[in-house]
């Protein structure tokens, strides 16, 4: 009953989730151990251990219980990487998800310098930064420049339980030994091995990332509170505004400062918590480190995060920046990114649970069609199945997939099927007799097969952590095994958390055994992950390696972007999960996640018309656009509402598909650069502070901004324009509007605020068609929207065949265009290949050129193509709003022109 209170008091109203079943930290025993330290608990290096050599260092450190081996390297781009592991003799060795790095070793770089002192040994790294080890207490500091920025181990919270023989139990040792949890036991057979370490991002007046959280983007203070936790878990209709854990798990955030943001990563799997204490320099162990002639450590912020994992070992990226691109490229080369998608993948998704029979298909399709509505992709949930078993089709419901498939293809349209890591206990279904045969299921304690309740009843679950059950995975895929496919369907994997029905807190037992002898605990965060990635490649090799996957996941682990767009889970149609899908995207994106969405309307619950309206045009400026919906809800395809209603749902979608080709050119240079599509402001504005825990309204890559409407009944909306000394143009009337500032615009029901950023071009669709196939071939309308100085802007445009590989053997096009105040009397407009590795020549042209912000008179307009000889433009100029509109200019978007603006 006490813990009922305590519970119910640290988070506020109970909604629908059954609290209940999961843990706060009070209840899971290394986290109160390591909550609970209060005096340091003082390790130092052995001196004599240290051991320099070109990229770095090794060393012991001991305190009174234990002696640990320490290493730390100086990688490629200012990224530092700290390990500390038991020292020889452990008992057991400790697990290392390497499989989410892109290398397993990643890159060294020799040091500039080294130095011993009496305290302290310091390396210095050919970028300019400085690590700084001190010997006692243990801490190593990082600074750039010579400013420090981060520090491992300031308040002395390191703690490594270390694996021991077990010994007669005293009380004190009971959770040690074993622990138990809604009358589910853990035998934890190796006893307690957790670690945990706190890292101070010095400077940082905010932090963000540790992905997954119902929660604003700005991470909160958790000190009177509860701690964020990792754990992938399959909540039900999960609360808002909570730490609780969710579906997947990337332990990486990043402290952000004007000059200098740091970002961790924290390359571990278990089962995590992450405490965050906002503080300031004067108040820890770092205040002699800031003191310098211009600031006072009291006005230093600073953050200190501490992280708490149950096993494994402490293995801690820390990217040094300094500037926000460079901290996305460092994680990229850390956990790789997201390689161009499959353009339908961009477009709009309808999907429920479940479209019943192929009739339905067919209907809800060709509904798609008759109401003028795009459409890519339909889903069918795990009803279309027989009997759960996964890689068959209901023989009386679907009997004719291959029908079903060609009648969606030859609309351009693709279908998803379900694929979840659950596999029914059943002696006549092939996938269950060859994995049991093959022994590529997860054991229990005793050495049996896993066995757990999921959605067939009886299951037992794939060890993806098997490379062999990987590759045995990936071949399920293959036409010839999963009969009734083409390359036209595309896999979600759902409930891979995995969910276990009858497991607790609706998982795996930690007990459970894996691969190499490890524990389900050691694995747990990364199980989803290898599911995920093992369909990928199932997926690729079953094209012959032609044909771009689309893998659709729910659990996720850091290094999931390299083979899987991800979904919020299991929302709710309410004004609140709306509202917060935006932070939870914001956290996926800054931790290197770039392909993400929420399920549009809310899962669970019917939502009132105008919210679902909302969620469409929150939607159509979200990475993955997708409807989907529970068994139990109406039906909710967009003409089954009023013609209002229907209409403002159109357009919301229309407007996805005209910004198509921005979307694409995102996606390829987010591969290129690791920059997320959906952008935090901080990483476009970081000269404007106030703008960076912004979490209402976000940027789509860097020249649009976006804000829905996210509450009843709204009459206009406010909206802040980032930024110093900008310009920005609300999209439909092109009025310009200086920042940093705060406007309001009046809202109906069809308003989406979007603002033009000065200084850019964006690409759009003149024209939208059904799909995403036949609104490729569309012309463009060229937008510009001039700098505030009104001398420039710039842009550009990606393209490929949308579908194959061919684009790493030269078959794309990567054109840049420019905007140019040459003159007081000439303006020009050209563009330019930015990749002559790109030899695509498209047949799609510019219709159309609209240049904001025009603050001069034009006299004549002409271009130049490749001959040289210019032909007269005919164009509008309205002097009113400074708009200047070019019709038919005769532009092909991949070849050279030039346009001559004359005033
Ligand atoms: C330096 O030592 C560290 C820690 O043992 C090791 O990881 C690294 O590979 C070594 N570097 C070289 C160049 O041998
Ligand atoms: C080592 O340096 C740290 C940080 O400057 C300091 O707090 C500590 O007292 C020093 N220890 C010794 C033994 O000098
Ligand atoms: C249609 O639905 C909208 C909300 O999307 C609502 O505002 C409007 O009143 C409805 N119109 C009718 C005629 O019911
Ligand atoms: C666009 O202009 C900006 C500002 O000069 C520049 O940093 C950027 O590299 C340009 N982009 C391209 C693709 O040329």
């Amino acid at each position: 009953m006490w813990r009922l209170a305590v519970a119910f008091l640290l988070f506020g109203t109970l909604q629908a989730v059954d609290r209940q079943n999961f843990k706060v930290c009070d209840q899971s025993g290394f986290c109160k151990r390591h909550r609970s330290i209060v005096e340091p608990t003082g390790y130092e290096v052995i001196k004599d251990s240290i051991k320099l050599n070109e990229t770095g260092l090794h060393a012991k450190i001991k305190n009174k219980d234990n002696t640990l081996k320490l290493s730390i390297v100086v990688l490629k781009d200012s990224t530092v990487r700290v390990l500390i592991d038991e020292d020889e003799g452990a008992l057991r060795p400790r697990y290392q998800p390497l499989d989410a790095l892109v290398n397993r070793e990643p890159e060294q770089q020799k040091l500039k310098k080294s130095k011993e002192e009496e305290n302290a040994t310091k390396l210095l790294t050919t970028d300019g930064n400085r690590v700084v080890l001190i010997h006692k207490p243990f801490r190593i500091d990082f600074y750039v420049k010579d400013k420090i920025v981060n520090s491992i181990n300031s308040k002395g919270t390191l703690k490594f339980e270390q694996f021991k023989k077990k010994v007669l139990l005293t009380d004190k040792e009971k959770g040690f030994w074993e622990e138990t949890f809604k009358e589910i036991k853990d035998t934890k057979p190796y006893g307690s091995s957790s670690v945990g370490v706190d890292i101070a991002f010095v400077g940082a007046k905010f932090v963000f990332g540790i992905p997954e959280h119902a929660e604003g983007y700005q991470l909160r203070d958790t000190r009177t509170y509860e701690p964020y936790r990792l754990y992938n878990l399959d909540v039900f209709e999960y609360e808002t505004n909570s730490p609780m854990a969710l579906y997947g798990s990337i332990p990486y955030l990043v402290g952000v400062n004007q000059k200098r943001s740091v970002g961790a990563l924290w390359l571990n799997a278990a089962e995590t918590w992450v405490e965050i204490e906002p503080t300031t320099a004067d108040k820890g162990a770092l205040a002699k480190e800031v003191l310098d002639a211009e600031t006072k450590p009291r006005n230093v912020p600073q953050q200190n995060a501490r992280f708490i994992s149950e096993s494994g070992v402490i293995d801690i990226f820390i990217t040094l920046g300094p500037q926000p691109n460079d901290i996305f490229r460092q994680l990229a080369a850390l956990t790789g990114v997201t390689p161009i998608p499959p353009e339908f993948a961009l477009g709009y998704h309808q999907s429920r649970w479940n479209y019943k029979d192929q009739k339905d298909v067919k209907e809800v399709h060709e509904g798609f069609v008759k109401n003028d509505i795009p459409l890519d992709v339909l889903w069918l949930d795990i009803e279309h199945t027989d009997k759960k078993a996964y890689f068959t089709f209901d023989k009386d419901n679907f009997a004719k997939p291959e029908e079903m498939i060609s009648d969606l293809a030859e609309n351009n349209r693709k279908l998803v099927t379900i694929v979840d890591p659950h596999i029914k206990k059943d002696g006549k279904y092939h996938i269950y007799k060859e994995a049991k045969k093959n022994k590529l299921f997860v054991k229990d304690v005793n050495g049996d097969n896993y066995e757990g309740n999921c959605w067939p009843g009886d299951s037992m679950y794939v060890d993806y952590t098997n490379p062999k059950a990987r590759k045995w995975w990936a071949e399920q895929f293959a036409f010839d095994k999963y009969k009734g496919t083409d390359k036209n369907v595309h896999i979600w994997n759902d409930m891979n958390e995995p969910s276990v029905f009858s497991g607790p807190e609706i998982t795996m037992h930690k007990d459970a055994k894996h691969h190499g002898g490890f524990e389900h605990r050691d694995v747990h965060n990364v199980y989803g992950f290898y599911q995920h990635s093992a369909t990928f490649d199932g997926l690729k090799a079953r094209s012959n390696n032609e044909i771009r996957p689309f893998v659709l996941s729910r659990s996720f682990f850091a290094g999931s972007q390299r083979t899987a767009a991800v979904w919020t889970g299991d929302n709710k149609a309410d004004w609140n999960h709306l509202r917060y899908s935006i932070p939870m995207l914001l956290s996926l994106s800054t931790a290197g996640l770039p392909f993400v969405g929420a399920d549009v309307g809310g899962f669970f619950g019917d939502p009132e018309e105008e919210l679902l309206v909302r969620w469409y045009q929150a939607g159509a400026f979200q990475p993955f656009f997708r409807g989907h919906s529970h068994q139990d809800t109406k039906r909710r395809e967009p003409w089954l509402f009023n013609s209002t209603t229907t209409d403002a749902i159109r357009q919301a979608i229309k407007t996805r598909y005209a910004f198509l080709p921005y979307w694409y050119t995102l996606f390829y240079e987010h591969a290129k650069s690791g920059k997320p599509v959906m952008r935090p402001f901080w990483l476009e504005f970081i000269e404007d502070e106030s703008s960076w825990d912004e979490d209402r309204q976000w940027m789509v890559g860097s020249g649009l901004l976006v804000k829905p409407v996210q509450e009843p009944s709204a009459k206009e909306v406010s909206i802040y324009l980032p930024g110093k000394r900008q310009v920005w143009y609300d999209w439909h009337t092109h009025k310009a509007r200086p920042s940093p500032g705060a406007v309001q615009i009046p809202a109906d029901l069809n308003t989406i605020a979007l603002f033009h950023r000065g200084g850019t071009i964006i690409p759009k669709t003149s024209e939208v068609k059904l799909t995403t196939k036949e609104n490729r071939e569309q012309p463009i309308t060229l937008y510009i929207a001039v700098n505030q100085k009104g001398d420039f802007a710039n842009g550009t445009i990606y393209l490929d065949d949308g579908e194959s590989y061919s684009y790493e053997n030269g078959d794309f096009a990567y054109w840049g265009f420019t905007f140019k105040k040459e003159h007081d009397y000439l303006h020009t407009i050209t563009s330019t290949n930015l990749d002559k590795k790109g030899k695509l020549d498209s047949d799609v042209y510019i219709d159309k050129i609209v240049i904001r912000g025009a603050k001069f008179y034009p006299r004549n307009a002409h271009i130049f193509l490749d001959d040289f000889i210019p032909e007269d433009l005919e164009f509008e100029f309205n002097r009113d709003n400074f708009l200047m509109e070019i019709e038919n200019p005769g532009a092909y978007v991949t070849r050279e022109f030039k346009i001559d603006i004359h005033s």
